[in-house]
């Protein structure tokens, strides 16, 4: 064993002093020996434009730093679409029309949610042979102009588009609701098809229409 009267106890103090003194500057604490500012290493870091919870705030009129979430926008892990992929009994009865009306306005957005959404996988047309399937090679997309694809219900085809099915992944988070419906009205335009609404009686399920 080492004995504690063997120990350079000069250095030891020297250097516990020294980190102390180089530890101080460099942390802006020990300013003694000048009347500048201490050194500040990314000073815009220290000194930036930034909201701070619950403090009042210039930029905006209101004076609020916390904000409402921008409409239209979804949290990351917000659950938007209550049902699961399986869920196809509930959604026929939960899935209703909110009366996003069936006009030509509707079915140009339709197109164009369908087109920047869809038809990477479906294409244009809804035939199916896409970018993805055609250059990515990737089989099993269906043509959404089938008979067993007309043949859905449109509480079952926005059920699809919200939870997914297999391969193809849930848009709840990513199309809102009206433009989920004007989507659906276009692909019927595509089907050339009315669809039918649900496969359960309307008056059992509308008091559960969803608003998401
Ligand atoms: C990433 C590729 C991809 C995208 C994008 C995509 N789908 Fe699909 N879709 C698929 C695949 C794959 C299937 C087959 C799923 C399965 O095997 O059950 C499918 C199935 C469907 C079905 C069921 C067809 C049937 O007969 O069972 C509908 C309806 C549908 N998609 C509509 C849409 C709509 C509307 C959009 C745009 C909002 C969309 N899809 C976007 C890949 C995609």
């Amino acid at each position: 064993m080492i004995s504690l009267r063997k120990l350079p106890w000069f250095w030891i103090v020297v250097g516990a002093v020294a980190s102390v003194f180089v530890v101080g500057v460099l942390a802006g604490k020990i300013t003694w020996f000048s009347e500048e500012r201490p050194v500040e290493f990314l000073d815009n870091m220290d000194h930036q434009f930034k909201a701070i919870p619950q403090s009042a705030n210039t930029f905006f009129t209101d004076r609020k730093s916390v904000r409402e979430p921008v409409e239209g926008t979804v949290a990351r892990g917000q659950d938007v679409y209550p049902l699961g992929p399986g869920d196809i009994d509930a959604a026929e009865g939960l899935n209703r029309n909110p009366g996003v009306p069936k006009t030509e306005f509707v079915l140009a957005r339709g197109q164009n949610r369908f087109n920047v959404f869809c038809s990477p996988c479906h294409n244009y047309d809804a035939h199916g042979e896409s970018r993805v399937a055609v250059r990515g090679q990737w089989a099993g997309i269906p043509d959404l102009t089938r008979d067993e694809t007309k043949a859905l219900s449109n509480a079952r085809i926005y059920h699809i588009i919200s939870a997914g099915q297999n391969l193809m992944p849930s848009y709840a988070d990513k199309i809102s609701t009206t433009d989920r419906w004007a989507i659906i009205y276009y692909l019927r335009s595509l089907q050339g098809v009315e669809g039918t609404e649900s496969t359960t009686p309307t008056a059992t399920a509308d008091a559960a229409a969803p608003t998401n």
